[in-house]
């Protein structure tokens, strides 16, 4: 499971991405993370993997706080988690699409 507890990550510019954010899923669950540019969808996806910590709240992934996870374990979470970004599916259609075109093929 990933749980947030009030997260909130302010990068060191003094950028807030993400702000008191709270949400739970149950492994095998499937959702979609939506919303504008700059809303903060890869910063939560970082936050989940160890790319970086919190600057609030708690992280919890398979009942593990990752921000407490010793360094040398963040591999073993990290082959844990896994996620499908639409813009590399849309880039493997699009190159399918532009290779089938191609005058050389
Ligand atoms: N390393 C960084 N240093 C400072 N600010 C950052 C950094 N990375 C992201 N931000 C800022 O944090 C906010 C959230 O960015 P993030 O990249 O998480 O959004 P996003 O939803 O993934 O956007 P997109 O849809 O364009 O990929 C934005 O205001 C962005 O400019
Ligand atoms: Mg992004």
């Amino acid at each position: 499971m990933i749980h947030f507890q009030d997260v909130s990550m302010v990068y060191p510019d003094g950028t807030k991405a993400l702000s008191s954010v709270d949400l739970h899923f149950e492994r095998g669950e499937f959702a979609f993370i939506t919303g504008a540019s700059g809303s903060g969808k890869s910063t939560l996806l970082e936050l989940i993997y160890r790319e970086m910590e919190p600057t609030g709240g708690e992280v919890i992934v398979d009942g593990q706080d990752v921000s407490k996870l010793p360094r040398g374990l963040v591999p073993l979470l990290r082959r844990k988690v896994g996620w499908s970004s639409r813009t590399s599916a849309c880039c493997r259609s699009a190159r399918c699409g532009k290779t089938s075109a191609s005058p050389w093929t």
